[in-house]
């Protein structure tokens, strides 16, 4: 059985104070309110708040992770943050080829493949964003686009090494636009992305792998994209800074 996750991906959002505060009010929505059980809840915090986050969160269902890593094992990379610091804070996950980190911090398919190694070498999960832009869906290229991210970032792996990798499918032209796939373009796109995980591990490994939604996901239509198939839970940017919001989402993964 695949994993039903709803992950938060705060992005450069919360001072340290207020990001403690965050994780505090998830946590407790997840120790005295109901409907949220059997989901695994992710917070994708910025470096700083990375350890006293992962310190503080009681719940077993919440792990947190970071939002990058470094290519480097360790050394003189002023300014960088190492897969095995990430690690050592207690941070299980971390989010690698987020399209804000494509497009703006020019990472390309051979930085992320360094990336994915780092994390796996320190036993970090990797939630791995892909996703096609405005004028790659309308022009029809978005399978090709997709399956080109998935092949060039992760396909050098093991079928073992994969298995720690969720894949999340942010449609770049939904990422905070309010802009939504439709229910129907988010299952298409993640079938498509199980198929051309089964045709490089096999069936069984694409039947284990998560495959998440993110783009403008929120708690008004988070029901509709997760009772889609393939859609086993979702990244959510906007919507997991509020602690009541995140939690309708999680509920909503919860109900499918
Ligand atoms: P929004 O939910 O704000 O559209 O962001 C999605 C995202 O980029 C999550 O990684």
């Amino acid at each position: 059985m695949r994993k039903k996750i709803v992950a938060g991906n705060w992005k450069m959002n919360k001072t340290f104070a207020e990001g403690v505060e965050l994780a505090r009010e998830v946590n407790e929505y997840l120790r005295y309110k109901e409907g949220g059980e059997g989901v695994s809840v992710i917070l994708g915090t910025p470096f700083i708040h990375l350890a006293k986050v992962a310190h503080n969160v009681t719940e077993p269902a919440i792990a947190v992770a970071a939002q990058n890593c470094a290519t480097e094992k360790s050394g003189a990379y002023t300014g960088e943050i190492s897969a095995e610091m990430v690690a050592s804070t207690g941070a299980k996950h971390v989010i690698l080829g987020h399209s804000e980190r494509r497009n703006y911090y020019g990472e390309t398919s051979e930085i992320l493949v360094k990336k994915v190694a780092r994390a796996l070498e320190n036993n970090l999960g990797i939630i791995f964003c892909v996703g096609e832009v405005l004028e790659e869906r309308e022009s029809g290229k978005h399978f090709e686009v997709v399956k080109a991210q998935l092949t060039e970032g992760l396909f050098n792996l093991s079928a073992e090494q994969f298995a720690h990798v969720v894949i999340a499918y942010e449609p770049v032209w939904a990422i905070g636009t309010g802009k939504t796939a439709t229910p129907e373009q988010a299952q298409e796109m993640h079938a498509f992305i199980r198929s051309v995980v089964s045709t490089q591990y096999g069936q069984a490994v694409a039947d284990e792998t998560s495959i998440l939604y993110g783009g403008s996901c929120n708690a008004k239509n988070a029901d509709e994209i997760f009772s889609q198939p393939d859609v086993d839970g979702g990244l959510i940017g906007g919507a997991s800074l509020k602690a009541a919001d995140f939690f309708e989402i999680i509920k909503a993964r919860a109900r499918h």
